[in-house]
């Protein structure tokens, strides 16, 4: 594997992540997400299922037709009307456009939701990403249900869509069941079993039903694939999706055993959650990795002792290369509105005028009996004015 490979991005906290439940957002609330995403410079954003609502639609065509700089994904399942629907919403992205289609390929899927052989899921798989080329150069095809799937089986089908004109194939841990070491293995029978397989990339999306989502992207890395699939602060459905945050953090940590790169802007890794949470209302929980609240706390006076006499004795990474200046004096009594405001839209907080009026008070009558106030205190008088009601 040659060394400094970057891996690729592929956002889909507007799609997988929004299927989480209590996660539905507006139209105005995912094209926020989708500027964010665009200032973080995710490779691509995984708008929507364009065919599942008119709300879906909307947004898929309106995010295809704002950002600019990443691929714009659309879902579809492998049939014609999906695929078509679907490109409606994406062709205003024009180069960009992705067309994601899918099909279960596990025996178990076949059996009990598709009723359908190996061989006509094979020629469904294959006509669906003929019909997407029609449209598009950049066609995405997953195998849903890819760990589960019997791996002759899958080779097949992964060789036969990327003779179809498949530009990247996804396998996706559909029900979070793998482990490490396994996907591994997956991805490398993969590479040793499919001729045609350098002709794509190889995409992973890996649920969290074990808490083993980051990891086993991880390995899939180190197995060769080229693009992870994850969302802002995992969520998904169920147990969530592989964290964004997580995944770009350990390869931007780990370079020495990881020599991997994103083109992820960090800095904007901690307001992009943040404006989630204030979105969704899903708060993030605060001992998560990278973006909880205590992620970079040290309580212990031992801990608290070494990291004032030199930062890297408890703390692997920095607040600020998250984006997250901790230290950083903000506000004080004297402080007008309109520096307060700046400070919340600099943490990712965005807030309508009556939010902020809110918050504004409970700022005076903290600073009035705090001298400093920091960004964590910030967070403290959202959390209870604006995210809890
Ligand atoms: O989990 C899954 O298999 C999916 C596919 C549709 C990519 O979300
Ligand atoms: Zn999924």
């Amino acid at each position: 594997m040659s060394s400094e490979r970057i891996i690729k991005i592929f956002d889909t906290t507007l799609r997988d992540g929004e299927q989480s439940p209590g996660a539905s957002m507006n139209m105005d609330e995912k094209l926020r997400i989708a500027h964010q995403l665009e200032k973080l410079n995710v490779d691509a954003i995984e708008a929507g299922f364009p065919i599942a609502s008119d709300g879906d639609f909307e947004a898929v065509k309106k995010v295809a037709q704002t950002i600019k700089g990443p691929q714009i994904a659309g879902l579809c399942r492998a049939n014609n009307m999906d695929i078509d629907r679907a490109w409606e919403a994406l062709k205003y992205a024009k180069e960009r456009g992705r067309i994601h289609t899918f099909i279960a390929t596990s025996d178990i899927h076949m059996k009990y939701k598709l009723k359908m052989s190996e061989q006509q899921v094979l020629d469904i798989a294959v006509k669906a990403v003929q019909r997407a080329k029609g449209y598009t150069h950049n066609v995405e095809f997953s195998a849903e249900d890819a760990v589960r799937t019997r791996l002759p089986f899958l080779a097949k089908v992964v060789q036969a869509v990327i003779e179809a004109g498949a530009t990247t194939v996804n396998i996706p841990d559909t029900v979070g069941y793998t482990i490490p070491s396994e996907f591994f293995e997956i991805i490398s029978y993969l590479r040793g079993n499919v001729p045609n397989i350098d002709q794509a990339t190889i995409s992973v999306h890996c649920h969290n039903d074990l808490g083993l989502a980051v990891a086993n992207s991880l390995a899939a890395i180190q197995a060769g694939a080229g693009q992870i699939e994850c969302t802002i602060n995992g969520i998904g459905e169920r147990a969530g999706n592989c964290s964004l945050e997580e995944v770009v953090m350990t390869l931007r940590t780990r370079q020495d055993v990881l020599p991997y790169k994103t083109n992820v802007v960090t800095e904007h890794i901690y307001p992009t959650s943040r404006m989630l949470s204030t979105i969704t209302g899903i708060v993030v929980q605060p001992n998560k990795a990278i973006v909880g609240a205590n992620a970079f706390a040290h309580e212990a006076g031992i801990h608290q002792h070494g990291v004032i006499m030199e930062k890297s004795t408890y703390e692997i990474m920095t607040p600020e290369s998250i984006g997250l200046n901790q230290s950083k004096l903000v506000l004080g009594k004297h402080s007008g509105r309109h520096a307060f405001k700046q400070r919340l839209e600099e943490m990712g907080y965005d807030l309508n005028k009556e939010d902020v009026e809110k918050a504004f008070v409970r700022f005076k009558s903290l600073a009035d009996a705090k001298k400093e106030i920091f960004d964590e205190d910030l967070d403290a008088i959202i959390a209870d004015e604006i995210v809890r009601m």
